[in-house]
């Protein structure tokens, strides 16, 4: 059996993560530490709060006692890190907390992993580590780790720990490195929740700039695949992008959305662009494809529309999430844009 502790499972990949494993996974014990921070929300896995394999500790990753005390107690032998501050505009007006949680938290888990000699750490990391593309290429595991943001330099900064720690003490590490994922549950600061809310409100759509850069989207059950697959299969020391092959402009994506909920165009505004702006990402998931044979299951066409049907259908879940905090958070960081 299986027991792994999963850390930000309650966050929009973790809990995909978590509910996949506990509904395909008979076997195997998850347990689930989470801060609940803004981004955190039991609601992403109310059917599963009472399920016997699954154990909720609320908790911050930057608490080393707490990481010991827990893998002791449920005698976990991996860390599936997904917790973080993840989001890059946040990461511009307040770069801090991403240092703490992004790094700070990944020391404390890897010093947990050595000490207790887990048998694997699984680091979720981001393409946005390599940095920009131009119009050509792709990101490949070899390309060197360029950051531009505060996120995302904070993401590199833990990669490079998880490998001190595999080089320095053989901590048996994986990491991902994962391009844009979307999907049900995610938090509506990210481009394609935001935009299917405002949609939906028959609000503006702010799209930074002139609405052509390139993200590589992936379904989040298919990200949520491919984690599997390493935790699973792959030797250790070992990193592997994962991404769908799939690259749109922002523009393309969000005239899809209206096109779908059957909204005009005019909705769309373009608002000043967020300073450092990657123009392009886009990923070779070869490695992970020959390797792990792994291979995306969902379209970006069935899973966009996927998405948008949860989002019509969550309206409790929308309505919880958008208010109090997030009417601040929108009001900063897009009024005077
Ligand atoms: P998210 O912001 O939705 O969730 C993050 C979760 O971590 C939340 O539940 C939050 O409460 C928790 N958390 C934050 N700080 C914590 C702390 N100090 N201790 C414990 N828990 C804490 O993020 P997400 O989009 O689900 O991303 C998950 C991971 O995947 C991140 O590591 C991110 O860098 C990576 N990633 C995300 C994407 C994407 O498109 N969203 C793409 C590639 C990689
Ligand atoms: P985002 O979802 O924040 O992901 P990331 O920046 O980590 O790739 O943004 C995706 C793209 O959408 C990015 O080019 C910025 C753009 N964007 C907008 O144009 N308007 C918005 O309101 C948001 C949140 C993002």
């Amino acid at each position: 059996m299986r027991r792994l502790l999963v850390t930000g499972g309650a966050g929009f990949i973790g809990s995909n993560f978590v509910r996949m494993v506990l509904s395909e996974q008979p076997g195997c014990l998850v347990v689930n530490l989470d801060k609940l921070t803004y981004a955190g929300n039991l609601a992403n896995l109310a059917e599963f709060l009472n399920h016997p394999n699954h154990k909720f500790v609320k908790g911050d990753i930057c608490d080393g006692g707490l990481i010991e005390k827990i893998i002791g107690e449920h005698k976990t032998d991996t860390i599936v890190n997904f917790a973080a501050e993840s989001h890059v505009d946040r990461s511009i007006t307040e770069p801090k907390v991403f240092i703490d949680t992004n790094i700070t938290g990944t020391l404390n888990l890897l010093e947990a992993a050595r000490d207790k000699k887990l048998e694997r750490f699984i680091q979720i990391s981001t393409d946005e580590v390599y940095g920009a593309l131009g119009p050509q290429g792709k990101f490949t595991e070899k390309t060197p780790l360029t950051p531009n943001s505060p996120y995302s330099a904070s993401k590199a900064a833990a990669d490079h720990l998880v490998k001190a720690f595999g080089h320095t003490w053989g901590v048996k590490y994986n990491i991902t490195r994962c391009s844009n994922n979307y999907g049900p549950y995610q938090f509506p600061e990210k481009l394609i929740p935001l935009m299917i809310n405002n949609a939906l409100n028959d609000k503006e759509l702010p799209v930074y700039g002139d609405g052509l850069y390139v993200r590589d989207w992936l379904y989040v059950y298919d990200h949520c695949t491919a984690v599997w697959k390493v935790l699973t299969e792959a030797p250790p020391g070992e990193v592997y992008n994962i991404g769908g092959c799939n690259e749109k402009t922002n523009l393309e994506v969000i005239n899809l959305i209206l096109d779908r909920l059957g909204k005009p165009q005019s909705l769309i505004k373009h608002v000043t662009d967020r300073p450092g702006h990657d123009r392009r990402y886009a990923i070779d998931a070869n490695r992970i494809m020959t390797e792990l044979d792994w291979r995306p299951s969902v379209s970006f066409e069935e899973g966009i529309s996927r998405t948008i049907d949860w989002y019509l259908q969550s309206e409790n879940w929308l309505g919880n999430v958008v208010s109090g905090d997030y009417q601040k958070y929108y009001e900063s960081m897009y009024s005077e844009r």
